[in-house]
């Protein structure tokens, strides 16, 4: 545009005949921030490649995975509702999908397979190491609040990364002792109101219930009752500062944002869609604030 300088998106993104097409399938995703992260570093690298967002119904998920086998597109991220499905949809699993029980990537392969893994546990771990790096997981318990599919994902990453022990927290019981059960003798379950029964020698507590979000209840905490080394986690991104995490930070606790985990997840995803990691010094998370907070 004559007289600007600031460059705007599409000024120099390269989408040929050739381009490698991925993308972000979830309902709603109109939001999601994804096609942001992607299509920025596509662009700082110079790849030729285009990442969108596809929103089937519910009963439309598994005909877009089936419309896609053979490669029409390099794969998609998943988010909800459709992670679950994700995985029961796939001819084969990582691990780290597996130990989930939910995908948050797939692939597909030009002979018809399609693989589901899943990168938020990497996410979750890189947010630590970006924000809190005196976090070690290996060093003592940690405390997940939620027992839905964000909670099992959060809880098998730590056990995966070396946690002795993990304490699962929530409203209902029942399910909070669903997942420990299923997740080893490592995993303990309390309800929500004797949270505290968790925090003895904790390392870090994560709220991975939707408590938080924009609109929705906040959680009752006594996260004064942490150790004073205790990391605080918010998976909630929206608003950035939840309720939770201002809690944190006023009792001086460092802490972690659900944003970084965001970014940190997207990037193995990049490269297992791009055949490349992203490019270093794509301020990715400014470009994300300034998509949260117009
Ligand atoms: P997801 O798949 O994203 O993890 P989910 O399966 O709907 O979502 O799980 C949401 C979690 O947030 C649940 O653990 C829920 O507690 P219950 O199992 O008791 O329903 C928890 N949750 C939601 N709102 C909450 C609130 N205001 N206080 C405490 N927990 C809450």
């Amino acid at each position: 545009m004559a007289g600007s300088l600031a460059p705007t998106w599409g000024d120099t993104s390269l989408i040929t005949g050739a381009s490698i097409v991925a993308g972000v399938v979830g309902r709603p995703v109109a939001h999601s921030l994804s096609p942001i992260l992607h299509n920025a570093w596509l662009e700082a690298a110079g790849v030729d490649g285009v990442y969108v967002a596809f929103s089937p119904d519910a009963l439309g998920f598994e005909r877009f995975v089936r419309g896609m086998r053979g490669g029409a597109i390099r794969g998609v991220n998943v988010t909800l509702p459709f992670k679950e499905a994700a995985l029961g949809l796939a001819d084969q699993v990582s691990d780290a999908a597996r130990r989930a029980q939910a995908a948050n990537l797939l692939i597909f392969d030009t002979d018809g397979q399609v693989y589901a893994d899943n990168t938020d546990g990497v996410g979750l771990l890189g947010a630590f190491a970006a924000q809190a790096p005196q976090y070690d997981v290996t060093a003592g318990p940690s405390v997940v609040l939620g027992a839905g599919g964000a909670a099992r994902g959060a809880v098998s990453a730590l056990l995966a990364a070396g946690s002795p022990r993990v304490w699962i927290v929530n409203r209902t019981l029942e399910k909070a002792e669903a997942i420990a059960a299923d997740l080893g003798r490592n995993v303990s379950a309390l309800p929500l109101n004797h949270a505290v029964g968790a925090f003895r020698d904790t390392r870090a507590i994560i709220n991975a219930t939707s408590a938080g979000l924009s609109g929705q209840g906040s959680l009752d905490i006594p996260l004064e009752l942490t150790p004073e080394d205790t990391v605080v986690m918010d998976m909630v991104y929206k608003p950035l500062e939840t309720p939770f995490l201002k809690q944190a930070r006023d009792l001086g606790r460092a802490t972690v944002d659900g944003l970084e985990m965001l970014i940190r997840q997207a990037e193995p995803s990049f490269e297992a869609f791009y055949g490349q990691p992203p490019p270093k010094g794509v301020d990715v998370r400014g470009l994300a604030l300034k998509a949260l907070n117009p």
